[in-house]
């Protein structure tokens, strides 16, 4: 990412707000492989990395929701610009979700850029600490467990 401009040139605003607009206020955009959700909520453009916090699924395929990007996979929720895990996620967890790295964007004679050398660090949920829910499994000889998994429905 050295060799990165500062400044990428992503669109008009005006053209990206109309296409936002018509596409659910998500929109993928891809540099050289990486992934980025662009979204636009209340006029305002926010920027961040296309993989979710929990198992890496793609925000750009989920929902704009209260200024938040619902994740299609299991509905944690972020914030569009700040990448915060949202407090009140349909998904009790998603609350402590860490933060989805965001990326800075400008706005200079009506067009938007955004600076893919300004990504912020993403912060690891924390839920895993103490609950027991990370920790690796227990082998032993004797008669065969049975281990229950539950899952959620995804979009
Ligand atoms: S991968 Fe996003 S909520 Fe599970």
């Amino acid at each position: 990412m050295d060799n990165q401009p500062e400044w990428t040139f992503i669109g008009k605003t005006d053209e990206l707000k109309t296409e936002l607009e018509a596409t659910g206020f998500l929109k993928e955009l891809e540099f050289n492989e990486r992934k980025i959700v662009l979204s636009l909520s209340d006029g305002q453009f926010g920027a961040l990395n296309n993989k979710c916090n929990h198992m890496g699924g793609p925000l750009s395929q989920g929902k704009l929701k209260n200024g938040c990007i619902e994740c299609p996979w299991h509905y944690w929720g972020f914030h569009h610009q700040t990448g915060e895990a949202a407090p009140g996620s349909f998904e009790p967890l998603a609350s402590h979700g860490g933060n989805v790295p965001s990326l800075p964007l400008k706005i200079e004679a009506g067009a938007l850029y955004i600076n893919l050398n300004g990504e912020s660090q993403r912060t690891r949920p924390e839920y895993n600490a103490g609950s027991g829910l990370g920790r690796e499994p227990n082998r032993a000889p004797g008669r065969i467990r049975v281990l229950g998994l539950s899952t959620t429905a995804m979009d």
